[in-house]
């Protein structure tokens, strides 16, 4: 009890802090106890959103349906086109525009606190899900921002204190597309043509409910699930047509790394990456997609047969996996789709296919890809606003618990270099080899290798960041050679997957908004084991 009343402090404290010039909705305790958040009487909102969370019941696999966690979606305000709902467990898409104003009514019906965060937007402190303001079943919180994003994919989810693994595993996420000038004048595909998949990997019990993991070992490692959902469904097929598609793919996995590629060998064409469209198309072998992480595909099935099939698959790739001695490793049982749970299940770097494309009709017009896409923001080393100072994020382990920095998340818990001045450009490095140096620090052996040996999707909110660079420290890493031509470089990104051994620099700006906005693996499981820290930008 005295817990709570100290969060509702906390959150009242928070609620005014990180102030900015625009007027924000504003929070009152009423007198039940409860915390409303009243929309601001100046915030004139293009477009409005109610969504509430609450317990659903769903169909996913043939046969019963699922009890899941759903964000349920209605569109109060602005274009029609603005919520589209989807099928299974997966929150409505949001679909917004640059310099929209947006409005959400977010309603937790859900027998736990919980809170959406709105990955990939940059957007203030209280605006942004920090888990500070978690609010309880029966209560309310009014989202208002403006869409300050360029053109591009973005998604929103749970981000719960010590909750966010299981809530986003039972279905609390959705996507945000944004749109903007110069996207409309490339034409895309557009409607019809433009396909987002949404990859997530579950495991289900015999009576189709969802199964999470058990113990602490499964926990280390995060959650791995033996049956592959796209946009909340299983075994898909999507139909299309002889024509160019836009894919807008995003990895919605608690720590499941996808190693993407077509079957039948055809390069995959990126034309988006996290943040938003690239400068121009580029093609890769494969793509690597860490949980968080988004890709925009160019695909075009023009000149292929009616009634064939192409799938993308997730590739066979080698990670660095602890020894998890047990049952656990063994049993290296093939896919288990559908099969419900088994022994083994499907490893981390196992291939097996994502999603059929089922060529269902022939058309003889398709439009062709842009040569160049769009023109963005330059960032480089000359912009960093104190070239003396590089923002470290270490990554490390500590008595069973993976930290950044040295430390476990606190709430509100801020150290000297995560403090940040407001609009500035940093330099960041993100470093995943401290087993490696050898630096004698303690924890980081025996135990603490383990964590070192896997790879961290390392996520910052707020503005998205370029990368500068990536060094592989550790020599004779063989499984970096079945990653290190699927890591896309130029675009905006909010999330990088760091591997074992690796040192990442970024750039990335601090404009617009003071307060705390979080960095953390997105490794869902490593999360709300206190991977995560605060930035406090003043
Ligand atoms: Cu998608 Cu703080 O996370
Ligand atoms: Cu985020
Ligand atoms: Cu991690």
């Amino acid at each position: 009890m005295a817990g709570h009343d100290h969060k509702r402090r906390q959150f009242l404290q928070y609620a005014a802090f990180g102030t900015v010039a625009a007027a924000l909705p504003s929070f009152v305790l009423a007198e039940d106890g409860k915390i409303k958040s009243v929309p601001s009487a100046s915030f004139k909102p293009d477009v409005e959103f109610e969504i509430t969370a609450r317990i659903s019941e769903v169909s996913i696999i043939p046969g019963a349906h699922t009890t899941v966690f759903k964000y349920h979606g209605k569109l109060l305000r602005g274009p029609k086109n603005a919520l589209k709902t989807m099928p299974g467990y997966l929150g409505p898409i949001l679909n917004l525009s640059q310099n929209q104003k947006v409005r959400i009514f977010f309603y937790n019906e859900l027998p736990e606190p919980s809170v959406i965060h709105m990955h990939g937007m940059h957007v203030p402190q209280r605006m942004d899900g920090h888990p500070v303001y978690a609010i309880e079943r029966g209560e309310r919180y009014v989202y208002e921002f403006e869409v300050k994003n360029p053109a591009g994919t973005n998604w929103y989810h749970s981000h719960t204190h010590g909750m966010t693994a299981t809530q986003v595993y039972r279905g609390l996420a959705g996507l945000i597309t944004i749109t903007d000038e110069q996207e409309q004048k490339l034409e895309l595909p557009s409607g019809v043509y433009d396909i987002p998949i949404t990859i997530q990997d579950r495991r289900f019990t015999a009576s189709n409910q969802l199964q999470y993991l058990h113990g602490m070992r499964e926990r280390m490692v995060g959650f791995l699930g033996d049956t592959i959902l796209v946009n909340g469904q299983a075994n898909s097929t999507i139909p299309v047509k002889t024509r160019a598609y836009r894919l807008r793919i995003l990895n919605g996995s608690n720590s499941r790394i996808y190693k993407l590629g077509w079957e039948d060998g055809t390069q995959l064409i990126a034309i988006g990456t996290d943040g938003g469209l690239l400068e121009s198309p580029e093609t890769y072998p494969y793509i690597m997609l860490a949980p968080a992480e988004r890709i925009e595909l160019w695909v075009d099935f023009s000149g292929r047969k009616v009634g064939s099939d192409l799938v993308l698959n997730s590739l066979e790739y080698q990670v660095t996996m602890p020894h998890m001695g047990g049952g656990m490793q063994g049993g290296r049982g093939r896919m288990g789709r559908g099969m419900g749970m088994m022994n083994g299940g499907l490893l981390q770097g196992e291939a097996f296919p994502i999603i059929k494309f089922h060529i269902a009709e022939r058309v003889d017009d398709s439009p062709k890809l842009p040569e160049k896409l769009v023109s963005m923001r330059s960032l480089t080393e000359r912009d960093i606003s104190n070239p003396d100072r590089t923002v470290p994020i270490d990554i490390g382990m500590q008595h069973m618990s993976p930290q950044l920095n040295g430390r476990s998340f606190e709430m509100h818990e801020v150290m000297d270099i995560e403090r940040i001045p407001v609009n500035t450009i940093q330099r960041i490095r993100i470093s995943n080899n401290h087993g490696m140096m050898g630096d004698g620090s303690g924890g980081m052996r025996g135990r603490g290798g383990m964590m070192m040996s896997m790879a961290h999707p390392i996520h910052l909110h707020g503005q998205q960041f370029k990368v500068l660079s990536r060094t592989q420290t550790d020599r004779d890493s063989d499984g970096y050679n079945t990653v290190k031509d699927g890591f896309i470089s130029n675009g905006w990104k909010d999330t990088v997957l760091v591997m074992p051994g690796e040192e990442i620099e970024i750039i990335k700006p601090f404009e617009d908004y003071t307060g705390l906005f979080l960095y953390h693996c997105h490794n869902l499981e490593h999360e709300d084991m206190g991977m995560m820290r605060n930035f406090y930008v003043h």
